[in-house]
């Protein structure tokens, strides 16, 4: 999850609310699987223990404590790194059919590289793995969650072409090590926030700023290395493990403003920056950017007087060598915006490449959110009918859906969140052949979450930062999610 929209905190969140009293009882597809999540250095802790390296997140939450709102870290975070048990319990109590969570690069390899491997990273994640299988709980690994290795980024991270090759060696370690018991992998989570905001803005380690390059740069790279991970497992490893291996991107859905041509225009571009920059080299047709950013990218480059398109292009033999490379479409989804293009477009930047302004329409109506958070079904609905006819009609795998709250067990509106969304998937797969196979609530527990440190939870579980012990107590929403597990269906009122 990415919390750098939280630029538009705080503002309303629009509560799902009815007058009305229709009530309808949604019933889950058998074969819709459901999940929840976590990520490594959200949750971890033990950031410098037995051996583990140092990370981008460490680098950047120690020397720029200032980028993080509270200015905390994840030196401690749940202190999952010891707490594999209670882990596992609560996971066990939703009775969810998997568990999605991420290795850390530097507890594995603590220098980045595979000459020295930690054998207690190893078995950390053996342990972990091999828990949630006792339980029934089906193991997910991502298998890259923003936690760079330091000395990597060092040496340029994901603006350096040869990350591919050390993103390669690192995945061949995992699928080596926990390959007979993972059957599925992500092999990236979402490429465009990652890049955007480590890259050009700057608010995501490792924080360096380079505005419409930089980030431009590592999108090539990471679809890159995505790429070669992809055929290493295909090639080497899925003819034994018979696992499946693929991407995961985030987008919002985006909708016009109005219905005029600008604005219509600007939602189609918003869309292709967000969602077609990763998904159209791997999910079309014809495989490479969408012809909508090379244009635009260079275009704007050479009127700044760049040489060429800040976008590099890919040789004929790239593209496809990465069309195809993903064995399910994963995505995360959280909001719907409306958007307009944006007034000024002066200076060199991914933004402004873009050219589009969210509506803020949702301001005000109650000063606790964001308007960012708000389940709007329909929304959710046509994103998904759009990956279908765009993307060839993939196997769709919801990694990520959620909504923070700011310290509560009775959250009500996530429950509501929750309900909206989960009918809306229901409804894509029976009325429009959507092929969603699995939906993962973020996040299993309170975490520390990026940019905004501990001030935003989304957990089903409350952790108390403050005591060393870390007791991880459900809220309303825990209850829920076990509830829909087990009857496999749940009431919608609306
Ligand atoms: C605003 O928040 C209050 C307190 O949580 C809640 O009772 C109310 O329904 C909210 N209003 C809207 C419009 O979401
Ligand atoms: C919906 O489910 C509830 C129990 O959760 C049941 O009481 C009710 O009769 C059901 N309604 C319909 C229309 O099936
Ligand atoms: C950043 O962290 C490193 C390693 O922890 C330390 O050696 C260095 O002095 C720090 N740099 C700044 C500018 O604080
Ligand atoms: C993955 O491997 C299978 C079996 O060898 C092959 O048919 C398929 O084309 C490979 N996928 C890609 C994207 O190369
Ligand atoms: C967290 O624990 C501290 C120390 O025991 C306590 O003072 C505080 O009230 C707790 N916070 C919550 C939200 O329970």
């Amino acid at each position: 999850m990415w919390l750098t929209k939280l630029w538009v905190v705080p503002f309303a969140l629009f509560l799902y609310k009815c007058d009305c009293k229709s009530r309808t009882n949604i019933t889950l597809p058998s074969d819709l699987l459901i999940g929840t999540a976590s990520s490594a250095y959200q949750i971890e802790g033990a950031w410098n223990s037995d051996g583990k390296g140092e990370s981008i997140w460490d680098r950047m939450t120690h020397n720029m404590s200032f980028k993080i709102m509270d200015g905390s870290n994840g030196d401690v975070a749940c202190d999952s790194y010891h707490k594999i048990k209670e882990d596992v319990d609560i996971i066990h109590r939703l009775g969810v059919q998997f568990y999605r969570f991420s290795v850390s690069w530097t507890r594995i390899l603590p220098t980045g590289f595979p000459s020295k491997i930690n054998k207690a990273g190893i078995r950390y994640y053996n342990k972990l793995i091999n828990s949630l299988l006792k339980r029934g709980v089906m193991p997910i690994a991502t298998i890259y969650h923003w936690d760079l290795p330091q000395s990597l980024q060092d040496l340029g991270g994901w603006a350096n072409p040869l990350i591919q090759d050390w993103f390669e060696n690192y995945a061949k370690v995992l699928f080596e090590n926990f390959g007979d018991r993972i059957k599925v992998w992500i092999t990236v989570n979402e490429p465009r926030q990652m890049c955007s905001y480590s890259y050009s803005t700057g608010v995501y380690a490792p924080g360096i700023i380079s505005e419409g390059v930089g980030v431009y740069l590592c999108y090539h790279n990471v679809l890159r290395a995505h790429a070669r991970v992809y055929h290493l497992y295909n090639t080497t490893y899925k003819p034994l493990q018979k696992g499946k291996i693929g991407i995961n991107i985030e987008t919002s859905w985006f909708e016009p403003a109005t219905s005029s041509a600008a604005d219509k225009s600007a939602a189609e571009r918003m869309w292709q920056f967000e969602c077609g920059i990763s998904a159209h080299p791997i999910f079309s047709e014809k495989g490479d950017y969408p012809k909508l950013v090379k244009y635009v990218v260079a275009k704007r480059s050479k009127e700044e007087g760049f040489p060429r398109s800040r976008l590099p292009r890919f040789t004929p033999e790239e593209i496809s060598y990465i069309k195809g490379t993903s064995d399910f479409f994963g995505l995360n989804h959280y909001a719907t915006l409306k958007v307009r293009p944006k007034k000024s477009l002066k200076g060199v930047s991914e933004l402004n490449d873009i050219g589009v302004d969210v509506v803020k329409e949702y301001e005000n109506r109650n000063k606790t959110w964001s308007f960012y958070f708000r389940s709007v079904p329909w929304g959710f609905t046509k994103l998904l009918i759009n990956i279908k006819y765009r993307y060839q009609n993939p196997d769709v795998y919801i990694f990520e859906t959620g909504v923070p709250d700011e310290g509560t067990l009775d959250d009500k509106h996530r429950i509501n969140y929750f309900k909206a969304n989960l009918a809306a998937v229901v409804s894509s797969i029976r009325e429009d052949g959507v092929k969603v196979r699995a939906f993962t609530v973020w996040s299993l527990m309170d975490s520390f979450e990026w940019r905004s440190g501990y001030k935003y939870h989304f957990g089903l579980y409350s952790l108390n930062f403050s005591t060393p012990e870390r007791i991880r107590t459900p809220k309303a929403s825990a209850h829920f999610v076990r509830s829909v597990t087990k009857n496999r269906r749940f009431q919608l009122i609306q």
